[in-house]
């Protein structure tokens, strides 16, 4: 009995560093790759075709996702602020879109669950660059 509960422990411990290497799954290729034709037309004019930044800022790397950036504070900023030349001016699902071929250029994973307007507002998971 104690020992299987030691058992579990340690496999759960082993879960969550394994969690702490591989960033999680928060949107699906599809969004990706409808989210790449989306940025080439409205983003890539100010920050670059390769997100490396130009007139706005670098959207990949470790300098763009400093200490505290959540999903949540990047997406509220894309989604209310951008384009800057017309600040929420695209639909809900190209936002959605964007943020998720912003997640996979900076090595995130995609998976089975598409990522969510509502619920990307006020995610506070950690956005951790994973580019180089
Ligand atoms: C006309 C130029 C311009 C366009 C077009 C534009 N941006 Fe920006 N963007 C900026 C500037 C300048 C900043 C930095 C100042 C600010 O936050 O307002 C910025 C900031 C950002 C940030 C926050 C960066 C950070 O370090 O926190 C994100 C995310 C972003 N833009 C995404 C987008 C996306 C996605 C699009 C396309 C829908 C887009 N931008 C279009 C100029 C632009």
């Amino acid at each position: 009995m104690l020992k299987t509960a030691a058992v579990s422990f340690t496999l759960s411990l082993f879960a969550l560093a394994a969690q702490a290497a591989t960033p999680p799954a928060l949107y699906t290729s599809a969004q990706a790759s409808a989210g790449a034709a989306v940025f080439a037309q409205n983003c890539a004019v100010c920050h670059g075709a390769a997100l490396g930044g130009g007139g706005g800022p670098a959207l990949v790397g470790a300098g763009f996702t400093q200490a505290g950036t959540t999903i949540g504070s990047v997406f509220s900023v894309l989604a209310q602020q951008m384009p800057a030349t017309n600040p929420g001016g695209l639909s809900q699902s190209q936002y959605e879109d964007l943020m998720a071929y912003i997640l996979q250029k900076n090595g995130y994973p995609a998976g089975s669950t598409p990522i969510s307007y509502g619920k990307a507002m006020t995610d506070s998971t950690p956005f951790i660059s994973q580019a180089k």
